[in-house]
């Protein structure tokens, strides 16, 4: 599974951590945010930039942060295709992606904490879409809500 991950200068801190842990794991990981902390960057930017990959099917799974993860969260579900969300626990981590098939976690860096972050990835990662009709049914109206208003 292809991996990737931003953040701004909100979760650039927390972000060296998750890379270093999802590498633990055994999975890969690119990271296509900045390698430097810089404090004046902006969210949308740094979110974008994640959002496209996995709108274009470049990567399976998308990890953002910001210092609370809202910036991130609201920026990755303007793109198509992106089921992004705030998860700092670990259930809606893992029910997050078993029912609704979420391919972006939004994470922030000022909020979780070292430990209980990594077992939110954990979770993340190592869940997978149950299909499930109900589960199916309620994605496919997903996909009709955004294509009625998504341009
Ligand atoms: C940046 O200081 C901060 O506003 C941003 O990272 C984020 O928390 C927005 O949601």
């Amino acid at each position: 599974m292809k991996i990737c991950i931003s953040a701004d200068h909100g979760g650039f801190d927390l972000k060296k951590i998750i890379i270093d842990h999802v590498k633990s794991l055994g999975f890969e990981i690119d990271d296509l945010g900045e390698k430097e902390i810089d404090l004046s960057d902006d969210y949308p930017d740094t979110t974008k930039l994640v959002a496209e990959a996995i709108s274009s099917k470049t990567y399976e799974k998308g990890i953002v942060l910001c210092g609370s993860g809202v910036g991130a969260s609201v920026v990755a579900n303007k793109f198509k295709d992106v089921r992004a969300a705030i998860c700092h626990d670990t259930y809606s981590a893992a029910q997050g992606v078993e029912h609704d098939d979420m391919n972006v976690i939004c994470l922030g860096g000022r909020i979780v904490g070292e430990a209980l972050a990594k077992e939110i990835v954990s979770e993340f990662l190592g869940s997978r879409f149950i299909s499930e009709d109900r589960f199916i049914r309620r994605k496919e109206k997903l996909d009709q809500i955004e294509k009625e208003n998504l341009l």
